[in-house]
């Protein structure tokens, strides 16, 4: 019920923060303690690798995770929990969305960004998201050293540090989008050194964005900017703002997105799987199922030309 929906909501708004909240000490003390010895800072900064150099773990992202879980646990016992630390320690053959699309579930990655967490870049956060039949429904996503809280509940809109409803940034799309927008794009952890592999369609996709776009280019045709945070979920959530335009990846995990998803759409943007700038702009935008591992995201378009021209009146 509608009820029950607010009251998820409500705990996992308070999850957030509180987990948010342990990101900020964890860095804290990672990064304050400057009286420690050479060999204690090697130490304090570690991480482990997992299925590469890039893909890598922190003690911050297991204590976090545990906390998360075991919140949820004791209060929802009968919901299902998938979370990134908790996939990444068991051998579960399938995707982790395939595992109870139907019985509700959360997708939580409790530090996403943490290559950025590790260099102390602020593009952080947790990201915690409630599923319903595999349909992301609420979005809590904090990243702390912003001082940034994104929270989304279905039908009740996205919000900004609970009192600024996205999006924020409402001005039409350029006329000549991608022309004029700012676009998004990580680089993700496949960094295999393979022309038809996933980093050489991301750099690709950047040159694509970066350079004239479709033979339009020259004044105005070019992208205003291509950015890489290094954070799938924050990409997302400046997409819900309206500060990107359009965010790509192929290659996400669920965890990496699906808070980001139920903020985005509560906004009014647009999650798709499709790879651009070709397929970006077509009438027929299919929605993207969580586990596609490909998206595109468009930001809320913004008031239309009729509505407009009457604010300006
Ligand atoms: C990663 C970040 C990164 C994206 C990767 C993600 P993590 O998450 O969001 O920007 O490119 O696909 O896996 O490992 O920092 O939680």
């Amino acid at each position: 019920t509608e009820a029950e929906l607010d009251q998820i909501h409500a705990f996992a708004v308070q999850l957030g923060k509180d987990a948010g909240n342990l990101l900020m000490e964890a860095a804290r003390s990672r990064f304050s303690n400057n009286n420690a010895t050479h060999d204690e800072k090697h130490t304090a900064q570690e991480f482990t690798e997992k299925d590469s150099a890039v893909d890598i773990v922190t003690q911050t992202d297991e204590d976090v995770e545990a906390f998360i879980k075991n919140a949820i646990n004791t209060r929802y016992p009968s919901h299902h929990f998938i979370g990134e630390e908790t996939y990444a320690k068991s051998s579960q053959p399938t995707r982790p969305y395939l595992v109870a699309p139907t019985t509700p579930t959360w997708v939580v990655d409790p530090l996403d960004g943490t290559v950025n967490y590790t260099h102390l870049f602020p593009m952080f956060c947790v990201s915690i998201a409630f599923l319903i039949d595999g349909a992301p429904v609420i979005g809590v996503i904090y990243a702390p050293m912003l001082g940034q809280l994104f929270t989304a509940c279905k039908g009740r809109g996205a919000w900004l540090n609970e009192t600024q409803q996205l999006p924020l940034v409402r001005q039409p799309m350029p006329r000549n989008a991608p022309g004029g927008c700012v676009f998004s794009c990580e680089w993700g952890k496949d960094r295999k050194d393979r022309p038809d592999g996933n980093l050489y369609r991301k750099v690709e996709s950047f040159v694509n964005m970066a350079a004239e776009v479709g033979g339009r280019g020259g004044k105005g045709g070019m992208v205003h900017g291509v950015r890489s945070l290094g954070s799938a979920t924050l990409d997302l959530a400046y997409t819900a703002m309206g500060s990107f335009d359009i965010w790509w990846e192929g290659g996400c995990w669920e965890w990496d997105v699906a808070a980001g998803v139920a903020v985005l759409q509560e906004a009014g943007g647009l999650i798709t799987s499709a790879n651009p700038p070709e397929e970006w702009a077509t009438a027929e935008i299919p929605e993207a199922k969580l586990g596609s591992r490909l998206y595109l995201a468009i930001r809320p378009a913004g008031p239309s030309e009729g509505e407009t021209a009457r604010e300006g009146q």
